[in-house]
Formats: C-alpha cells, sequence, structure tokens
C-alpha cells in the first residue's frame, strides 16, 4: 500500500501530493498501529534495546545506510527516495514501517537551506534564503548574531520538511586556494569552534539536527576523496582538530560528517580512533556520524569506526554488512552499536515526531537576518581621508566591475543555496537613492546580457568538479572612463571571485587580479584622482585575493565577501552610513601567496576531474595524492606574528567609521577560569560596534609556541558617540594548553603568561600578565 501511494504522488498536482502526504502519514500511523496490536515493538514505544532486538540483520543493515538509491523497507515497501521526500535534499535515511521507523531528510548547507526550488506540476515555489557565507559570518565576531541566524536556517530546514541541515562547514583555512573556504570559519580554530557552536545552537533550537563537517583535515579540493593529509599529531590536535572540539563539547550537534579524505594514511571515515576514541570517549560526543557523500569504502572499517550512517547509500553496503557480519569479519556488537545511535537520531527528528511542516517559512524576516548580518561581516580594509562612507554630495555613481552588475551571493556546488534572488550593487545602490551613472551602467549590462548567453552553454558542460565560468572583466579605455569621472561624482569598482566544492583556486586571474582587472583599477584611479574624484574598491569575493601590489590605489577598499541574497542592499547601507563596518578578518591576507607557510605545500593550477580518485597515479603525487602539512601549526598568524614577517592586512583587522579607546585590562581569577573586563569607548563622532580580541602569550617551555594565541573574543553592542560598554572575556587554565605528542598530553606549563587585549593581533591595546604555579598535564585516551 505504501508502493502504491507513492506511485500515486508521483504524478499529481502539489495540492494532492500534500493530501496524500497526510493520508500516507495516516497510512503509516495506522500500520504502526496494527502492528503495535501484533506486538511488533515500535519506535518511540518500546525502548531502542527492544527495537533493535527485533531488527532482523539485514533491517540493521538498511538503516545504517542511506535511501538515496531506492532501497526497500522491512515490508519490501519502495520508500524514502530523496526525490519522493523533498526533491533536492542531499539525501534521506531509510525507513522501515515494521518497527515505526520513519525515513528523515538531511539537507545541505551550510549558507542556507539546498532544495530544488521548483517541482513538476506544482506552480508552488520553494526557494530558500541564502545567507552569507561562513567566512563572513565569523567576520562579524559575534556569536549570538550567528546564533540567529542559525535559527533562521534551522527554521526554514523544518518548515521545509527536513531533519537536519549539512553544516556548519568547519574546516579550517589552511590555504587561501582551499575553493570550499568560503564554507569555513577561519584560519583560527578557536574563532572557528565558537562560531560554529552558536550555529549549532541556533539551527538545534529549532527541534532539527546540525552536521559538523567535514570531519577531519579535509582542507583542498584537489582530490578530497583520496588526499592523503599527513600531519603531526600536535599540528591535528591543536589545529584541525580543535574547532570540532569545541563545537561538540559547546553545543553537541546531532551529528558529525567524516570527511571524505586520509589523515596520516588512513581514511577518516574508517578510522576507530579519530570517530570514536577522540570524538566519543576524548570529547563526549553523543550523536550520530554519517560519512560525507562518499563511494563504496571498505564498509567493515566504516562500521567499526563508528560511522554510523553510510550516505548517500547503495544497495552494495547493505549486502557487505549483512555477508561481512554472517563470515564475522564484522561484530554485530558493532552494528547495534550504530543502529542504536540511528534510533537515538531519528526519535529526535520532526519527521519522527510527525511535525506538520508548513513549506512556507517567513523568507521575508529571514531575508532581513541575511541583510543585517550580511552587513557585520563586511569588512572595511581601507579608508583614506574618510572616503566612506560616502558624503552628501555623492549622488551619481559610475560602477565599474561587472561583478557590480552581478554581485555574488555565495559559493558553488552543495554549498550553493537555490535562492530566488540577489540583490546585486546596481540594485542596492538604487534602493539607496543613488543614481548609477547611465552610459556605463548599459555598457557592463549589455556585456553581461552577451556573456550570460555565451557562457550558459560552456557552463552546462562544465559540472561540479570545474565549476561554472563566470564573465571575464571588461577592458575600457580612457576616453570612456574620462566622461564618466566628469558624469559622476565618484567611482566604485567591485571586483568578484567565486568558487566551490571539487576544485582548488588558482593563483593567476583568482588569487592574483586579472591583468584587464588590473588594468581598470589603474586606469579608473588615475582618471578619477585627476578629476579630484574618489576610488572605491568592492571585493566580493569568497576567499582571501592578493591585495599588497594594489592596495595604494583606490581611497578606500571594502571586503564584502559573498554576503547572501542581500548582499547589494547589504554594501548600499555601508557606503552610505546608514550601517559602520565592525566587521574584522577571521585570516590574514599575506604580501603574497608564496609568504602562507602551506603555499609550498598545497596544489596549485590542478585541473581535478571528476574521475580522478580513480587513477591509481595519482596517489603518488605530491600535493594532490597526499600533502604534506610540513608547516605543523604555524598556519596563519601563529606563523606571520610570530616570525615577524609583514602581512597586508592582520587577522582581527577590520577599520570602522568611528573610533574606540580601551581601558587598561583587569583580570581576576576564580579557580581553573580567568575573566578578563575591559572597557570599550567610542571616541568618535558616529555610533558603532567594536570586536574585542583577547590574545594569550605563553611562557617558554618545552614546545614552541607561537607569540600569542587568540582565547577569547567578545563584540560589544552598538555604542553611541562617547558611550562604553565593560567586555568581559573568559579563559580556563586548560585552553593555555599545547598537545605534547611524546606524553600523548595536554600541557599548560607553569610560569608567567602575558594576556594581550586588543583591535586585531597586531593591534595589542593592554596587556597584563598572570602566573599559573603548577603544570597542568591532561592525558588522552590512546589507541596505539
Ligand atoms: C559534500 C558535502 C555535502 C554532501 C551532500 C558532498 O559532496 O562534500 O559537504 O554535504 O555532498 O550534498
Amino acid at each position: 500500500m505504501y508502493l502504491n501511494n507513492h506511485k500515486a504522488i508521483k504524478n499529481k498536482t502539489m495540492k494532492r501530493k500534500i493530501l496524500l502526504l497526510s493520508v500516507l502519514t495516516v497510512s503509516f500511523c495506522q500500520i504502526q498501529a496494527q502492528q503495535k496490536s501484533s506486538n511488533v515493538p515500535q519506535l518511540g514505544k518500546n525502548t531502542v534495546d527492544e527495537v533493535v532486538a527485533a531488527m532482523t540483520l539485514e533491517e540493521k543493515a538498511q538503516l545504517l545506510v542511506g535511501a538515496t538509491m531506492e532501497s526497500f523497507d522491512g515490508n519490501g515497501s519502495v520508500v524514502g527516495s530523496t526525490k519522493k521526500l523533498v526533491p533536492g535534499a542531499a539525501g534521506t535515511t531509510t525507513a522501515i514501517s515494521r518497527l515505526g521507523i520513519p525515513a528523515t531528510v538531511l539537507t545541505d548547507g551550510p549558507a542556507g537551506v539546498r532544495i530544488l526550488p521548483t517541482r513538476p506540476g506544482d506552480s508552488k515555489t520553494y526557494y530558500c534564503t541564502g545567507f552569507p557565507i561562513a567566512t563572513c559570518l565569523a567576520s562579524t565576531w559575534n556569536a549570538s548574531l550567528v546564533q540567529q541566524i542559525g535559527k533562521a536556517m534551522g527554521n526554514e530546514v523544518l518548515e521545509y520538511g527536513c531533519d537536519v541541515l549539512l553544516g556548519p562547514g568547519m574546516n579550517l583555512q589552511r590555504n587561501p586556494l582551499c575553493g570550499r573556504n568560503f564554507e569555513y570559519y577561519s584560519e583560527d580554530p578557536y574563532l572557528t569552534g565558537k562560531i560554529a557552536a552558536s550555529m549549532v545552537e541556533g539551527v538545534q533550537s529549532q527541534g532539527v539536527g546540525a552536521s559538523i563537517k567535514h570531519f577531519a583535515a579535509n582542507n583542498q579540493e584537489t582530490l578530497r576523496t583520496v588526499n592523503d593529509a599527513r600531519i603531526s599529531q600536535r599540528a591535528l590536535r591543536e589545529i584541525y582538530l580543535k574547532g570540532f572540539e569545541i563545537a561538540v563539547e559547546d553545543a553537541q550537534p546531532w551529528t558529525v560528517m567524516s570527511s571524505y579524505n586520509h589523515i596520516n594514511g588512513v581514511y577518516t571515515q574508517e578510522e576507530h580512533k579519530l570517530l570514536t576514541t577522540i570524538l566519543r570517549s576524548d570529547w563526549g560526543f553523543k550523536g550520530m556520524v554519517m560519512t560525507d557523500w562518499t563511494g563504496t569504502r571498505n564498509t567493515v572499517a566504516q562500521v567499526h569506526a563508528g560511522n554510523d550512517l553510510m550516505m548517500p547509500g547503495k544497495a552494495e553496503q547493505i549486502k557487505d554488512i549483512v555477508a561481512n557480519v554472517k563470515s564475522g569479519k564484522l561484530a554485530m556488537a558493532d552494528v547495534d552499536r550504530n543502529v542504536k545511535r540511528m534510533l537515538e537520531f531519528i526519535l529526535r527528528t520532526p519527521h519522527f515526531k510527525g511535525y506538520q511542516y508548513s513549506n512556507t517559512p517567513d523568507l521575508k524576516a529571514h531575508a532581513e537576518i541575511t541583510r543585517h548580518s550580511a552587513e557585520e561581516g563586511v569588512i572595511l580594509l581601507k579608508n583614506d581621508d574618510e572616503t566612506l562612507p560616502f558624503t552628501k554630495d555623492v549622488k551619481n555613481i559610475a560602477l565599474f566591475g561587472v561583478t557590480s552588475y552581478d554581485f555574488i551571493a555565495g559559493g558553488t556546488g552543495s554549498g550553493d543555496v537555490n535562492k530566488a534572488y540577489v540583490v546585486d550593487l546596481k540594485d542596492g545602490l538604487q534602493n539607496a537613492g543613488y543614481t548609477i551613472e547611465s552610459k556605463v551602467k548599459t555598457v557592463y549590462e549589455k556585456y553581461k546580457a552577451y556573456e550570460d548567453e555565451r557562457l550558459d552553454e560552456i557552463n552546462k558542460m562544465r559540472g561540479w568538479y570545474l565549476g561554472p565560468l563566470r564573465p571575464e572583466e571588461l577592458s575600457l579605455d580612457d576616453t570612456f572612463i574620462g566622461l564618466r569621472a566628469k558624469k559622476s561624482d565618484i567611482a566604485v569598482i567591485t571586483f568578484g571571485r567565486n568558487s566551490g566544492e571539487g576544485s582548488d583556486r588558482h593563483l593567476a586571474g583568482d588569487f592574483e587580479l586579472s591583468q584587464t582587472e588590473r588594468d581598470l583599477l589603474t586606469r579608473v584611479t588615475r582618471i578619477f584622482h585627476a578629476a579630484n574624484k574618489k576610488v572605491v574598491v568592492i571585493l566580493n569575493v569568497g576567499g582571501v585575493i592578493e591585495t599588497a601590489s594594489w592596495k595604494y590605489l583606490p581611497d578606500a577598499i571594502l571586503l564584502a565577501w559573498q554576503p547572501g541574497q542581500e548582499g547589494g542592499n547589504s554594501v548600499a547601507d555601508i557606503l552610505k552610513g546608514v550601517v559602520n563596518p565592525s566587521g574584522k578578518l577571521p585570516m590574514t591576507f599575506p604580501m603574497d601567496y608564496f609568504d602562507v607557510p602551506s603555499s609550498r605545500n598545497f596544489p596549485i593550477d590542478f585541473v581535478s576531474h571528476w574521475n580522478d580518485e580513480e587513477n591509481p597515479l595519482l596517489k603518488d603525487v605530491k600535493n594532490v595524492g597526499y600533502t604534506n602539512y610540513e608547516e605543523g601549526i604555524w598556519i596563519g598568524y601563529r606563523y606571520f606574528s610570530t616570525k615577524n614577517k609583514e602581512v597586508s592586512y592582520p587577522f582581527g583587522f577590520g577599520l570602522s567609521y568611528t573610533t574606540f579607546g580601551f581601558s587598561k585590562a583587569e583580570l581576576k581569577r576564580s579557580g581553573d577560569h580567568y575573566i578578563v573586563a575591559v572597557k570599550i569607548t567610542n571616541t568618535g563622532k558616529v555610533a558603532g560596534k567594536e570586536v574585542v580580541e583577547l590574545y594569550v602569550a605563553a611562557p617558554k617551555g618545552k614546545l614552541e609556541k607561537p607569540v600569542c594565541e587568540l582565547k577569547a573574543f567578545a563584540k560589544t553592542r552598538l555604542l553611541k558617540s562617547g558611550e562604553s560598554e565593560v567586555v568581559n572575556l573568559k579563559f580556563d587554565i586548560a585552553d593555555l594548553a599545547s598537545f605534547d605528542e611524546l606524553e600523548n598530553s595536554w600541557v599548560t606549563d607553569a610560569g608567567t603568561y602575558k594576556v594581550l587585549v586588543g583591535a586585531s593581533v597586531s593591534d595589542i591595546r593592554s596587556t597584563i600578565s598572570f602566573s599559573v604555579d603548577k603544570p597542568l598535564i591532561h592525558k588522552v585516551s590512546s589507541e596505539d
């Protein structure tokens, strides 16, 4: 009956689908009721142990394997296919109606919900909000704001009939060229962990789950499904696992997604130490682990390691589990343990609880949230002579750069959201009451229309791994630019970059400006400056780009990131001064790509192909098949500050339209906890928010340490001119520890520590010392 109902649903209109879905739910309940009466244990009515005990081996295997590939339930019916539950969601778990186990729906992540916006035969649309990319959210340094965004995302997960958001992504931004950096937060594990924890709390406050991913060390896209990340234990613990540890301990995500890659020769999905000893025994994770959307691996090793769910699911994995249990290669106890975790997960889900989702989340309210959250993530990098906000004299803007007319809301791949619209900068400025100089607008709009048509054909063939092409920058001559300078009050140029899953970014024309972009910037600044008019550059990018060689040219630079679907409005609010920028860099902008410590050990200009992972020859290619994390813990500011190496913009940096004074920091200790209080005063003319960053410098001990490491941060409320706020920053003695590989322990050395409180890692305003009398040693569980 279940099967017949499903077939019927496929061919009807949505109204009828909803009706049938209710019938389905009723039928499902009827089946449950009948089965209850026939004494078959039912999930939710009987204990999890009783349900496990009633399951056949085949049913257990089905539950551990996702149902994206059509699989059958205990009654032999085809159920649970993604297509049928929520079109476009990434996957579903398998239903076993005999035992009252419904299918659940997992959806990407992380910048919003990713489902198909339209459905055949249905006039309703299912658009989701395109929120700012993760990097932009981390740039807010505002944990409670991120929690609100998580709430809005979680609400869309719930109201569109899904159970888990496949996010946040929280791999470290080890190298600027990683194609998925936009989905990740920072080069710093503490900032990553705290922002991720807030996101998880927000999402899960809606009664749906989050999935922190990709666990772990998935720091490059090139050959991501096989790449072996060769990392020291210290770097692994302090850098690549630390953020996950914080998110697990602070927010208990419902699920963790194990990554594609190897770490030190073992697939993360097959590593018991990572998925069980570290994640569960050491950190206390209570939820379910699912694999990233992998093809077949060693199923026995995956199940044993603690991958409770294999996604997206293949029939052969089910057979594999059954056969290996029968042959004794896979312990039934491992299977039962994972099945129990799956059932405990399912019990929490809206699908299990029979939540009647509306398919109409409040997209208008969420658009407001995305607009305002992007405004806090935008970073003012340069603002000579108070170029920004625009003065009252600015009315007519010469808007250059094809991206100004084609704003990028977010990255590509599974992190892309099917949003209803994107507000580009041209529209944002017009909405804010500005006029766009008409000739420049016409030229770009015509060019864009031409390019859209041309690229559409090409992009259809490029696919996931290569990602879509975008129009290249347009060459404009001096005469044309000169006339624009006469007819407008200021020039704004946007440079855009996009990247995504499956491949990494390139140096030329991507990390660096292309020759045409450089030429445009040079000509526009020369000509506008000669006409006594200013030039502002907007960076609409998903990751770090080179700035050192050209930043002296424009008067102001605004790093807008990929600010979500309301991006043009958010940026216009800042340019106009409706909002005072308060974002700060969650990573370092280097002077040169090759200053980045990981640059020697990162693929450059390798063009990924979808079947590369099957090419055995590539496994032995450095930076492709394997990557040596030779830099160890020395990533980002840990390296630049310690080596005193010049950077273009330091970690934690961002300007404001106002200025802030920091009082002398005061430190209080209570047991193992420290609280540092500092009074922040708005000493400028306009209202604004300030990010307060607390770094700790450790005494000389057995291990070499960075000159300082971020241990706490906070953001003030909006302070009016002259207003103050006392900010309290907290950390524990255990937070000061480094990982001693030889002792297999976290060690906080005894000695004198310095607390550095400031506005960026290079702008410390107050320093205070304290001492630790006895070393603190915390041994971690060992498996070797
Ligand atoms: C990505 C994951 C994503 C999954 C489901 C994979 O290719 O790596 O981040 O959640 O697909 O779409």
